[in-house]
């Protein structure tokens, strides 16, 4: 197994010690309201589907996938301790569930899915390098017409912005200079505990050339979307600024 390092910061470990926590993060308004809702509009009906989930943590989205009707759900990730997590909850509830620990750069062609899907995982990459070899495991690994559907940092909401994620219990800084591979810190406040999370900055031209580079033919861009929930919930008003300057975006991608 590969250990990204750049700028000092450890992926595996790091994710690691903060698994739990992690964990937490999906209870905060935007999750639920946004990142869920968005990622299932954009997968559609998933009956009988294969899906292969990259960067899959603990497995929140895994299960779900199993849930909503999915015949064969595979799990990858690189930290050993999200898996772990993952792999308990497998054992409480089993739902069939692959597991595996490994990093999405050197994983290589493990079969021919409906769909590959990625939550919050491209961010890691750190160099275009890195978002190609991400993109080609992607490609590789999914059946001629199967999807690639993800949910990211939206690459084009501009850092001026950035202090609107407070009122969603998030704080997002970038380093300076604002270039290619800049460090994006995430600090989510859930519960009375904070933690940090570490994405990085690639222009959508950046993204754009990866997906292509890899062989796929068309590349959709997609707006947040919030729940019908969400909105009865919070207000109209109060999703206002996710909306319009939208902290993350949905992708697709038709092989
Ligand atoms: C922000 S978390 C998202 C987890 C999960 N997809 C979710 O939404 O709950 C990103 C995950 O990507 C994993 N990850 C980062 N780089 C990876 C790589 N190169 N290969 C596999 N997993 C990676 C991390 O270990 C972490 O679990």
């Amino acid at each position: 197994m590969t250990v990204s390092k750049v700028n000092d910061v450890i992926y595996t470990p790091y994710y690691d010690t903060i698994a739990q926590e992690y964990k937490k993060s999906k209870e905060l308004p935007k999750g639920l309201n946004v990142d869920v809702h968005t990622y299932f509009n954009l997968l559609g009906n998933l009956a009988g589907k294969s899906i292969l989930d990259l960067g899959c943590g603990e497995g929140f989205y895994t299960r779900k996938f199993k849930h909503k009707g999915a015949a064969i759900v595979v799990g990858v990730d690189i930290s050993p301790k999200m898996i772990e997590l993952a792999r308990q909850e497998e054992g409480k509830e089993p739902l069939g569930i692959e597991y595996i620990v490994g990093d999405v750069m050197e994983l290589g062609k493990i079969g021919s899915f409906d769909f590959v899907v990625a939550s919050y995982l491209l961010n890691h990459a750190q160099t275009k390098e890195e978002l190609l070899k991400m993109c080609q495991t992607i490609h590789a690994n999914l059946r001629p017409g199967g999807r690639f559907v993800a949910i990211n940092d939206n690459v084009q909401q501009s850092p001026d912005s950035y202090p609107i994620c407070e009122k969603y219990g998030y704080t997002k800084r970038i380093s300076k200079p604002f270039q290619e591979g800049a460090t994006i810190t995430l600090t989510f406040s859930v519960n009375g505990s904070n933690f940090q999370l570490y994405d990085y900055y690639l222009s959508k031209a950046t993204y754009e050339w990866a997906f292509r580079t890899a062989g796929f033919k068309e590349i959709r861009w997609h707006k947040p979307i919030v729940s019908p929930e969400g909105v009865r919930e919070f207000g109209e008003e109060f999703w206002q600024d996710f909306l319009e300057y939208a902290p993350m975006v949905g992708i697709e991608c038709l092989k």
